[in-house]
């Protein structure tokens, strides 16, 4: 079996972003135009009156300040509340494409791989522009990559399930390097007038290769000691859009039946059990002690959560050091989260130093990979 590195990582960052202040003032406008247009039914009775979300309640329950967005005015438009996306005609590239484009650029750039060089092209996020063709052939198409190319969804866990096949791949000598995306325009099914989760999700792209350890010649590799995954259904997190559930949507950009809904609470109380005792055995596996570990890429979610799962695979709290954190600028963009925490906050470690990636959502899904510097 071949030795298996990640020798390259990207991020796409959307230039626009709303922090939590602007994000509140639109909702409370919403709020207000929806109580006065419903008045005369609150007053009877016959209808509940929304109340106003908060941005300090935001900060102290999910650790996010801020998030990026590929279009920031349709979504603070207290009448409009959805990103304003202009609908692209096939001959260009969607934006979820022209978004991983821009980030496996950068990847393929860190790791000196052409696109003669790569063979296999994945694209793992929770949202797909259409149903076909497939994200990742187009993505091929647009970089000039010769080879194959396919699609999952495994929600914020994708990059993990991508990882996990990507690396496969390499090791069974079916690719000898492949090119890893995971493009997620969250606020696009994200709904905007939902007080309990409007403030939750950011956009952002995010681009891993993965090679035989013997064709590197990126000046930071990360050999691949295991890969591990687990899955169990829940509908505590849900998005219901779909071909087959149109009727419901009558416009899907504002239906709440095809957008995001999730039981947050019993997400975090069932997720962060999950996957801390998954990544433990993951580590004993490996024959390592979890403070062998130096750095944990975690799925970025919710502050507390991302501390209590550290905590309780290391037996205590883990510094911002060994648990970075980027939800507080780019919120959680679901499959992204982890690969920009690695990107942003792995250039540091010393050879022979051991990291955890691990990304975990709706399915329920988890993944983890265990990396050590070369
Ligand atoms: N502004 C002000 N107050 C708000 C609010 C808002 N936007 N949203 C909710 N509240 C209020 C609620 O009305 C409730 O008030 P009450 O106690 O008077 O009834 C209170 O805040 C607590 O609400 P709750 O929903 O229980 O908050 P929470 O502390 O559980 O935090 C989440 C909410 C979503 C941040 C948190 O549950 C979470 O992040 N869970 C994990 C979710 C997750 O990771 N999902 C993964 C998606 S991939």
């Amino acid at each position: 079996m071949q030795a298996v590195v990640i020798s390259g990582s990207g991020l796409y960052t959307p230039p626009e972003s709303i922090s939590n202040e602007e994000l509140v003032v639109a909702f409370n406008a919403f709020v207000d135009l929806h109580n006065a247009e419903h008045a005369a039914a609150i007053e009877a009775g016959d209808m509940e009156a929304l109340t106003y979300s908060d941005a300090a309640f935001i900060e102290k329950a999910s650790g996010i300040k801020s998030r990026h967005v590929v279009n920031k005015s349709g979504i603070l438009d207290p009448k409009v509340m959805h990103p304003l996306i202009r609908t692209r005609s096939n001959d260009e590239p969607s934006l979820l494409a022209e978004m991983a484009v821009d980030a496996a650029k950068q990847a393929m750039t860190m790791a000196g791989k052409t696109a003669d060089q790569i063979d296999a092209v994945l694209a793992g996020c929770s949202n797909m522009p259409r149903a076909y063709p497939s994200l990742a052939v187009e993505v091929q198409e647009y970089l000039g990559i010769d080879g194959w190319a396919y699609d999952l969804n495994v929600a914020c866990a994708s990059a993990a399930f991508g990882l996990q096949a990507a690396i496969d791949s390499v090791r069974n000598g079916s690719a000898r390097c492949v090119l890893m995306v995971n493009p997620e325009i969250c606020s696009g099914h994200l709904n905007f007038r939902d007080r309990d989760s409007h403030f939750i999700f950011g956009d952002a792209a995010t681009a891993v290769i993965i090679e035989r350890a013997e064709d590197a010649t990126s000046e930071i590799q990360f050999e691949v000691l295991g890969t591990k995954l687990k899955t169990k259904f829940s509908n505590n997190i849900r998005n219901n859009f779909g071909f087959l559930n149109r009727a419901e949507a009558e416009d899907p950009r504002t239906s709440s039946d095809v957008l995001f809904v999730q039981e947050g609470r019993k997400v975090f109380k069932e997720v962060v059990p999950m996957v801390s005792q998954m990544l433990v055995e993951h580590l004993q596996e490996l024959g390592l002690q979890p403070k062998q570990a130096k750095r944990f890429w975690l799925h970025q979610a919710n502050l507390s959560m991302n501390q209590l799962i550290s905590k309780r695979v290391l037996g205590r709290e883990a510094t911002s050091e060994e648990a970075p954190v980027i939800l507080d600028e780019y919120a959680n963009t679901s499959s992204a989260g982890s690969v920009i925490a690695f990107h942003k906050f792995s250039a540091d470690m010393a050879p022979g130093e051991v990291g955890v990636l691990s990304a975990f959502g709706a399915g329920y899904s988890a993944g983890s990979v265990v990396l050590r510097r070369i």
